[in-house]
Parts: structure tokens; sequence; C-alpha cells
């Protein structure tokens, strides 16, 4: 929770408001040594805008752990020493000072030994969760410019504007180099430009809250922009967008007979049809901060799930025959992954009708985007047969501790790991994030291998295509544990990497040539082959 003196600090500011302060939230997320600090302070003082700079509180918490010598991998460590935290006011309304048990620490948290040691800290999960909370609150009256890296994604998804400054990484360290007085050629700034390259790497690949562009980001390029034309272009942009908030909210309401049309206002308020989601209704809580999910995990099939399947092989055989092989290699316990290719919206009902049966009572667990759950019929089956709501913005963090939670139960869940639906039908390169998880939780991957779905039901199409008739063939893998695929001393990004190659070639090793794509060459070996494995059950 932020200090007392912090929140009558903000207060007071508030106070002060100038007219011309409306109550915008901007994120600036960026690189290290991007600007967002000195730029976003520097826009927010010339608007009369509030400013956070989260980095401060990382660097502090950092800071204090390096002091009591607690390790900055010790998340039970870390946690209690928040409350010893303070950010104070610059006079002006702008965050820009931190206190450790009352002292001014800024110079320390800004120093080289914190550099070194931040990035550790802040890829802990419970760490951050300590932190939301306090990162909201402070913002939540609006006015204010907050800079980090996970502002626009996962703080403040709703902000009006989210600005990502960008540079190149010498551009960046020659920065930092020249901010801290240093000789270029020195061997100090050797070090800087190593440990700020180190640091955008940690940050960019951490599992939890990565640094990345939120999908609705204005990305500024800063490489050879001068200090001043940064600072006006980030100005400019907040201007813009407080003009689009006063207009918005200067339109007169709508008149009475429409008001029964919901009107969007903010583009971050939860969809109407949201209560549709009783499976996993995201809740607030008031700890945490963090968007808690409150879940039924129900993982027993019923009456409604196994309906669905039946109703699915029945109308997927109107379109196509539906050859699948390789149901009995579903593991019957334990948690598992189901990781398939995407080519055709015909594939979660090839896959999730047919592979239902080989279940024995278990049912296979979603992750859908939330927008699917405003659709009419579907969307109450959705919520109904096993998938989970993943509100955007939050999306990764939250469809990440959901899939976790899924997994750590011991269920079935059901991934696409390319994300979208290949625009050929041919495999595209995957996320990371299902070798994370696979890795992490120990969970038996399944690769499943849909062959010329997209030639029945293309990309693009509104309705599939019953002529010609052509045959879908679903092909089930070997079960296999990344932890065997992966050598045990690998490095946790060279680890990924290998276990994501490795899933998605036993995927390619079920499908055919045209549709192995960018996983072509990681294919095991024919053996495991198009047509390898017993239990048919082919249409
Ligand atoms: O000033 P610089 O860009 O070097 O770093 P900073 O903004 O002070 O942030 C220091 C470190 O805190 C970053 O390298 C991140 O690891 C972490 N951080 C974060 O994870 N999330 C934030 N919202 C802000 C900072
Ligand atoms: O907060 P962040 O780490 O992103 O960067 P910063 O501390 O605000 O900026 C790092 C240094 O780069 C500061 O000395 C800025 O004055 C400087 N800077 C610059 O010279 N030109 C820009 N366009 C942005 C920042």
């Amino acid at each position: 929770m932020p200090s007392p003196s912090e929140v009558a600090n903000v207060r007071a500011r508030r106070s002060r408001a100038t007219p011309r302060r409306s109550p915008i939230v901007v994120a600036i997320d960026g690189p290290a040594s991007s600007g967002k600090s000195s730029v976003g302070a520097a826009a927010a003082g010339r608007l009369g805008l509030r400013f956070l700079d989260t980095g401060l509180i990382y660097r502090a918490l950092t800071a204090l752990a390096l002091r009591e010598g607690v390790s900055v991998g010790n998340p039970g460590g870390l946690v209690p020493l928040v409350d010893r935290i303070t950010l104070a006011d610059d006079g002006t309304g702008r965050l820009t000072r931190v206190m450790l048990d009352g002292v001014d620490a800024t110079d320390e948290a800004r120093g080289p030994g914190v550099d070194a040691s931040v990035s550790a800290v802040a890829r802990l999960a419970a760490v951050r969760t300590a932190l939301l909370d306090r990162q909201r609150i402070l913002s939540s009256e609006g006015g204010i410019v907050v800079a980090g890296r996970d502002i626009g994604t996962v703080v403040l998804p709703d902000a009006d504007l989210k600005l990502f400054l960008d540079a190149s990484v010498d551009e960046r360290a020659d920065r930092r180099i020249s901010e801290r007085g240093l000789d270029p050629d020195s061997d100090e700034a050797g070090a800087v430009r190593d440990q700020l390259r180190a640091r955008d790497e940690q940050d960019r690949m951490r599992a939890v809250s990565p640094l990345r562009p939120a999908d609705d980001a204005r990305i500024i390029e800063t490489d050879g922009n001068t200090f001043a034309q940064t600072v006006d272009l980030v100005t400019a942009a907040i201007e813009a967008a407080s003009e689009v908030r006063a207009e918005a909210s200067a339109k007169p309401p709508a008149p009475a007979a429409a008001t029964s049309v919901p009107t969007p206002t903010r583009k971050a308020e939860p969809p109407p049809t949201r209560k549709a989601a009783s499976v996993a209704e995201p809740v607030r809580t008031s700890h945490t901060g963090l968007l808690e999910v409150a879940m039924r995990l129900d993982n027993d099939q019923t009456t409604l799930v196994r309906m669905v399947g039946l109703v699915s092989r029945i109308v997927a055989r109107m379109f196509a025959n539906i050859d699948v092989k390789g149901l009995d290699r579903v593991p019957r316990t334990g948690p598992v992954i189901l990781a398939i290719n995407h080519a055709s919206n015909a594939d979660p009902f090839v896959t999730g009708a047919w592979i239902t049966t080989a279940l024995h009572r278990r049912r296979i667990h979603w992750l859908g985007k939330q927008e699917l759950f405003d659709w009419p019929i579907f969307g109450w089956l959705s919520a109904n047969g096993g998938v989970h709501p993943v509100a955007r913005g939050t999306a990764d963090i939250e469809a990440y501790r959901l899939a976790t939670r899924i997994l750590e139960r011991g269920y079935v869940l059901l991934i696409f790991p390319e994300g979208t639906r290949s625009p050929n039908g041919a495999l595209q390169q995957a996320k990371d994030g299902m070798a994370t998880l696979a890795m992490r939780t120990g969970a038996t991957v399944v690769p499943v291998g849909v062959n010329d779905s997209d030639l029945v039901w293309p990309k693009g199409r509104r309705i599939p295509l019953p002529i010609p008739r052509r045959t879908i063939r679903v092909r089930v893998g070997e079960p296999f544990m990344v932890a065997d695929v992966v050598p045990a001393d690998a490095e946790r990004r060279v680890a990924k990497r290998i276990a994501t190659t490795a899933i998605m070639g036993r995927i390619a090793a079920l499908l055919e040539p045209r549709q192995r794509g960018f996983y072509a060459d990681a294919v095991p070996g024919e053996d495991e082959g198009t047509d390898g494995g017993q239990g048919s059950s082919s249409v």
C-alpha cells in the first residue's frame, strides 16, 4: 500500500491542480535508458500532470535487499521489505524521489550496484504482485504519467494513452554513459553497455509481465532525437489524447430512447456480456490488486460437455471425413498439455470433440479471448464448456496464471502454441509461453497434428467447404516431458527455445510436409510420422 505520506503528497498536489490538468492516464514503457523517466517527467511538468517512475520502486527494493543481505532471488525475503519504501514528491507532483525507512535513497537506487541486480528482483511474480496495488492506487485518480516496463500491458491496461519509447541499444548505452559522466572508452563504460544489454534481455524474456509494447501502444523511436525533441513529441501526443478525452466527455448524453444501446465510453470497460463468463470471472482482490481469478475449475465432463462433443462430431462429419489416430496415447491422469497446430476454425471442433472421448471423464480446459463470450450461443457454451476467458491487455499474465493453475491441479489444457491461425496452413513460429509452462509445471506434452483442416475451412471463409469432400486427419503423437529433451544445465532462455522446438518439431512430424512450415527442419524422426498411432477412430 502507498504510505500515508505518499497519499498526502499526491492529494496535496492534486489540490494545487492547474486548470490545464485533465484526468488523463498516460503509460510510458520502454527499455532501459530509452528516456521514460526524464522525458516522462519533463512532459508531465509542462502539462501540470503528476508523474510516477515505477522503476524507482523496483530499484529501491533492490537497494534495500542489497543493504540487508537479502538474496535478490528470494521472494520470501523481499516482499516484507516493500513497506519500508516510500516515494516522495519533488514539489511539483512528480514522484521522482524514493525513501528507504524515511531517508532519501534515490541516488543509491539509481546506482550501478542496483543496475546489476534489479532485473533479478523484478522477474519474481511475488514481488510484482506486492507492488502492483501500490502502482494502481497512486495512478487511480488520473492526471498522471506513469513510466515503467509493463504499465500499458499489466499495471494500467486501461490507460488513455500508451507510449513505448525505444532507441538502439548503442544509443541508449551512450546516453547512460554520458549521464553518469563516464569516459566512453573506459572499462566502466564497457560495463554499463554490457549490463544494459543484459538487463534488456532479462526484462524482455521474463515469464511474468515482460517488457513489450501493448498492442495499442504508440511506439516512438528516439534514435537521433535530441532530448527536447522527444519531450515535444510526447507532450504533443498527451495533449492530443487529452483533447480526444475532453471531446468524448463533453458529448451530450444520448437521447432517452437510445439509452438502452450501450455506448462504449473507455475502451477498457468490461464487455457487457462479461457475466456470461461465470466459469472464471476475474475479480480484483484488495490486497494483491492482481486480477485474481476465482475459478470454478471443474474437471469432470458434464452432460453439456459431452453433448457439445457429440454435436461437433456430427456437424464435422457433414463437411468432411474425419480420421483420428493415436487417441489412446492421451494420458489418463496427471497434467497434460495438448499442443496442437492451428490452421482453421475447424481445429477446436475436431480436436476437442474427438479427444474428449479419450479422456475418461476428464474435460479439456481452454483459454479463450474475452470477446468469444460476446457471441450469443457460442459464448454461453464456451463459458460452461471449460473455456476460460482471458481479458485483453492483461492477456499474457492472466493467461499464464490461469494455465499454470489448471496444470498444477493435474488437469488437461489445450493450447494452440502458434497463437493465431496460420494464414497458409503451415506451422508458424510458436510463442514461448507453452514451453515455460511445460517446464514449470512438469506437465506431459501431447503433440497433435491436424492435417488439411485449412482446405476444408480456410481462413477468411465464414463457413466450411463441403465440396470437394476431403479428409481431415488428426494425429496424436507420443506424449513426452520437456525435461527429458532439455539438458539440465541449459540456461533458461536456451532451455525455453529447445523445449519450444522440441514440441513444435513433434507436431510437425504429425503433419504432411506442406504443413510443417517453420518447423520443417525440426522433425525429430520420420518414425513418429504422420500415420503413427493406434486407437484409430476413423470415420
Ligand atoms: O532507468 P532504467 O530504464 O535503467 O530502469 P528503471 O526504469 O529504473 O527500471 C529498473 C528495472 O526495474 C528494470 O530493468 C526492470 O527490471 C524493473 N522494472 C520493471 O520490471 N517493471 C517496471 N514497471 C519498472 C521497472
Ligand atoms: O527512464 P529511462 O531509463 O528510460 O531513461 P532516462 O533515465 O529518462 O534517460 C536516460 C538518459 O538519456 C537521460 O540522461 C536523458 O536525458 C537522456 N535522453 C536523451 O538524451 N535523449 C532522449 N531522447 C531521451 C533521453
